[in-house]
């Protein structure tokens, strides 16, 4: 049985799910975040290390401002609400992506990292403004800068994924099969899952239902 140390997933399918239900893609934002609930839970149940969440790329500026806002919006309040409860429960909260939001939600966001960081049941890593080939290039350009050797060590040092592990597995909702510019460098050997359902869809026996698929494969890495 493979052991599962991090899963990574792209939670995509709210605005079809909210325009279908609710005529609305903002309301498919906000039952999408039910969904991320639902899986921080079970993922406490399975022992899993590690949970990357991408949450909004690079490449998400580019849609209107009514709904960057409300996603924002949203983020702000799940935040405030919930973080002494993910404290509580030992959970760290760090950020992979560029920082650059209002100064609001820059502050709210380091103090959210700050307060959970000593935490070690679980780390969810929000992928926040994070975009794969702007993260790589960041990491060579900083790797020069320090006159540091160009090796496969020194690279991961300057990824936003420090100290993460790769991901075991990367699951993609919502019935698209593409990476979208999400953690190309890291998930170079995880298994990949594609999921017919929106992700406000997403339950845990989903879940559970492609962790159990994971753990009867057989992971060669190159080897036979
Ligand atoms: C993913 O859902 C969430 C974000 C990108 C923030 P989408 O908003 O991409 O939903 P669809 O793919 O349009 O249905
Ligand atoms: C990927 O979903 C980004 C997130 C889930 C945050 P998108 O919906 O933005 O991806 P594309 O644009 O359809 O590839
Ligand atoms: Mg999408």
């Amino acid at each position: 049985m493979n052991p599962i140390n991090h899963v990574a997933i792209i939670m995509d399918g709210n605005g079809r799910w909210g325009l279908k239900h609710k005529n609305s893609r903002n309301a498919g934002h906000k039952e999408g975040l039910k969904t991320v609930e639902k899986i921080i839970k079970e993922t406490i149940k399975n022992k899993i290390k590690y949970l990357t969440l991408y949450a909004f790329s690079t490449e998400n500026w580019k849609r209107p401002k009514k709904e960057i806002n409300y996603l924002f919006d949203l983020l702000e309040v799940f935040l405030k609400s919930k973080i002494d409860d993910l404290n509580k429960q030992n959970i760290r909260l760090k950020i992979i992506g560029f920082k650059k939001f209002s100064k609001k939600l820059n502050k709210l966001l380091e103090l959210s990292e700050k307060k959970t960081f000593k935490n070690k049941k679980l780390q969810i890593n929000l992928a926040l403004n994070y975009g794969s080939k702007f993260e790589i290039v960041n990491a060579f350009k900083n790797l020069c800068k320090n006159n540091d050797k160009i090796n496969l060590k020194n690279m991961n040092k300057y990824l936003l994924t420090k100290n993460i592990p790769d991901p075991d597995m990367l699951i993609r909702t919502g019935n698209t099969k593409r990476l979208s510019n999400f953690l190309l460098w890291q998930l170079a050997y995880s298994e990949i899952y594609f999921e017919k359902k929106l992700w406000p869809d997403f339950n845990e026996k989903d879940y559970n239902k492609i962790l159990n698929k994971f753990k009867k494969i057989k992971r060669n890495f190159g080897k036979i």
